[in-house]
This record gives C-alpha cells, sequence and structure tokens, in this order.
C-alpha cells in the first residue's frame, strides 16, 4: 500500500512517500481502507520529534482517519466489514490501510462526508472536553478561544456557540477573524495587534469588580499568549490549556491563580481516550447530536497523498483556517 512515511526526524520534507506492506488484521483490531486523513499540529511535533512521547523511525503519520472497514479482528463487536468509520490513533492514518483498536473508531455520523468525517474526531473531541468535560461550560457564559482560526480553534468555537455560550475569537489576522465570525463568534481580537488582556475586558464589560471578565479560556497556543488571556479571567472562572502552537511552553505566575481562584484544567485527548471512556462515549453523543443539528468540520483544503509534504509545510506555516484533509481515495 501507499503511505506517507517519515524515515527521519525534521520538517516535512522529511515524510516521503512509499510502497509499504499493509497491516494483518490482528484480535481487538480493525482494519480500515483510509478515504481521507486529516493533519494536526501534532503531526508536526512528531515528525520532529518534539512531541511528549517519540514515534520510532520510521513512521507513517497522521491521526486521524475516515474510511470503510476492510477487516475486523477475533473479538470484536459491533462493527462489520464494509462499515464506515472514523477514528484516531497515535499515528499511521497517512496511507490507505491503517490497523486501530476497535475503541479508536466509531460510525460516521450520519451527515458527514468521509472528507468532513476525516477531521472531526481529533479537533471536535478536543474542543468538546476542553469546553464542557474540563471547562464546565454553560450557556451564555463569555469563552475566549486562542488561536481560534486553526483546527482545534475552529471547532472550539462552533462548539460553544452551539452550546450557546458568548465567543471572544483570538487570531492573528482580521482575515482569520472573519472565519471566526462566520462561525458564530460574538467578537474578535487580532492578538498580534491589540491588546489581548484589556481587549477581552472591553469585550466582556469588565469594571474593577474582580467577579467580571471571562468565564472560561480554551488555550491551543500558549506562548506569550496565555499569560494575559489567564489575567483576563473573572473571579472564578477556568484556563483550560491544551497546546503550545505558539511554540514556547509559558510559565504562568501561580499567585494571579490563587487571587482570582481560577480553576486551571489540562486536557490530553490521547490519554483521556485511553483512561475515560465513559466521558469519550458521551462526548461523541453529544458531537453526534451536534451533527444532526448541522454541525460540520471547516475542512478548508483537500490534498493528494503525494502533496503530504505541502499539506504540512501550510499548517507549519500557519497558513490554512479550520482543516487540512490528505485525500487517499479519488
Ligand atoms: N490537547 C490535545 O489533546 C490536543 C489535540 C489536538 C491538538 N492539540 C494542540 O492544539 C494546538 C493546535 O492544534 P491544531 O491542530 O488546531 O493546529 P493548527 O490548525 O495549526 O492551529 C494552530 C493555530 O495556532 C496559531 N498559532 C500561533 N502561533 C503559531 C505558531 N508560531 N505556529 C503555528 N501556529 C500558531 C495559528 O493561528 P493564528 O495564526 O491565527 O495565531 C494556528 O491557526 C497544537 O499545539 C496542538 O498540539 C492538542
Amino acid at each position: 500500500m501507499r503511505a506517507a512515511r517519515c524515515e527521519e526526524y525534521g520538517g516535512p520534507e522529511n515524510v516521503v512517500i512509499r510502497d509499504i506492506p499493509s497491516p494483518e488484521i490482528i484480535p481487538g483490531h480493525v482494519l480500515v481502507d483510509v478515504a481521507a486523513a486529516a493533519v494536526n499540529y501534532p503531526d508536526l511535533l512528531l515528525i520532529a520529534n518534539k512531541y511528549q512521547v517519540s514515534a520510532p523511525l520510521p513512521f507513517t503519520p497522521g491521526s486521524e482517519f475516515a474510511g470503510q472497514v476492510a477487516a475486523v479482528g477475533e473479538g470484536v463487536t459491533g462493527l462489520s466489514a464494509g462499515d464506515l468509520v472514523y477514528g484516531s490513533n497515535f499515528n499511521g492514518a497517512m496511507a490507505e490501510q491503517v490497523l486501530v483498536p476497535a475503541r479508536a473508531v466509531a460510525p460516521v455520523p450520519p451527515g458527514l462526508s468521509l472528507t468532513e468525517a476525516a477531521g472531526f474526531r481529533v479537533t471536535y473531541l478536543t474542543a468538546y472536553h476542553s469546553l464542557v468535560t474540563a471547562g464546565g461550560l454553560r450557556p451564555g457564559q463569555w469563552v475566549v478561544v486562542l488561536g481560534a482560526a486553526g483546527g482545534v480553534g475552529t471547532a472550539t468555537v462552533d462548539v460553544a456557540v452551539r452550546l450557546g455560550a458568548r465567543v471572544i475569537a483570538a487570531a492573528s489576522s482580521p482575515e482569520r477573524l472573519k472565519v471566526c465570525a462566520a462561525l458564530g463568534a460574538e467578537a474578535g481580537i487580532d492578538y498580534v495587534n491589540e491588546d489581548l488582556k484589556q481587549r477581552i475586558r472591553e469585550i466582556t464589560g469588565a469594571s474593577a469588580d474582580p467577579g467580571e471578565g471571562a468565564d472560561l479560556v480554551i488555550d491551543p497556543v500558549g506562548d506569550r499568549w496565555a499569560e494575559p488571556a489567564l489575567r483576563a479571567i473573572r473571579w472564578g472562572g477556568r484556563f483550560v490549556t491544551v497546546g503550545y502552537a505558539g511554540g514556547d511552553i509559558p510559565r504562568i505566575p501561580l499567585n494571579i491563580v490563587l487571587l482570582k481562584n481560577i480553576t486551571v484544567r489540562g486536557v490530553d485527548l490521547r490519554m483521556w481516550t485511553q483512561l475515560l471512556p465513559e466521558e469519550t462515549a458521551r462526548a461523541l453523543q453529544a458531537l453526534t447530536q451536534l451533527v444532526a443539528g448541522g454541525m460540520r468540520p471547516a475542512v478548508s483544503e483537500v490534498h493528494d497523498l503525494a502533496d503530504v509534504g505541502t499539506a504540512l509545510r501550510r499548517v507549519a506555516h500557519r497558513l490554512p483556517t479550520g482543516k487540512v484533509v490528505i485525500r487517499l481515495k479519488p
């Protein structure tokens, strides 16, 4: 089968297309004919060997996909060959076939194309867990989403708006903020050119009253933006750290957390999926209902497998909005 392969750690140019043997079905697993796989920022970290966990060389990148079940292993129930599924895994998705534990896939929610489904699970589950499971979001609350025009960002804006939140999107240009406004964000902040903390306080109408400000911040960017966003949270608010696309992992003065009685939580989808199966099932069910109500992932680019390097480079250079998808089947 054809697969993208990382044979040496480094940048997107190190990912090449190779013919490799198809995986063999094993108990408890499903073999999926991949129709499409999505690019996520962590793919770049894995290729560069800068992710929290290393992938031994050589490996096939890609942590989410959609396609058709080709074979089911012994002991798997509820799935059969021919089913359309979407799923996520540590890596291996950017190939014509992927072998994953059966719990890593679910039926494609009615209404989603395979291209959309490929870019759904990682970002929308991360968004839902960040907003609801960790963030305790309630309708009418002010939510600040950093990196709001990216994959996790657009999903977070989308879910938050649909759950009745008032969303403040932060992104690096007015054009990128337009994408967030189209998803229903009530306000936008160009965090490269505007004072993030000041603007959040203005938009939420915060005065000197400590009970005023943002209720919840979802942060997939970190770096120099985490602290001003944290400082704009109201007394008793919440901050969810999701990733560090900005480069640096921020060090936050803990006295802000103390003085404002802020709850800081982290979401790591890989571990949450393994260790919190009930919460994951609840989140997927809620997301399926939102899809039935018209929610669709913001797929902005589709590239052929042969152009995987271009797709990865565009994400590395912060160019796309929403999701970038790799097509495995015409
Ligand atoms: N915790 C989890 O389980 C989990 C799951 C998925 C992803 N993540 C993390 O969440 C973050 C976002 O992932 P994603 O797949 O949504 O990525 P993405 O689509 O590339 O979005 C990242 C966004 O971050 C912003 N950004 C700011 N500084 C940047 C920089 N120096 N380089 C690149 N982007 C920069 C960009 O928006 P602007 O240009 O508008 O600032 C970009 O849209 C990553 O750190 C990823 O590792 C975590």
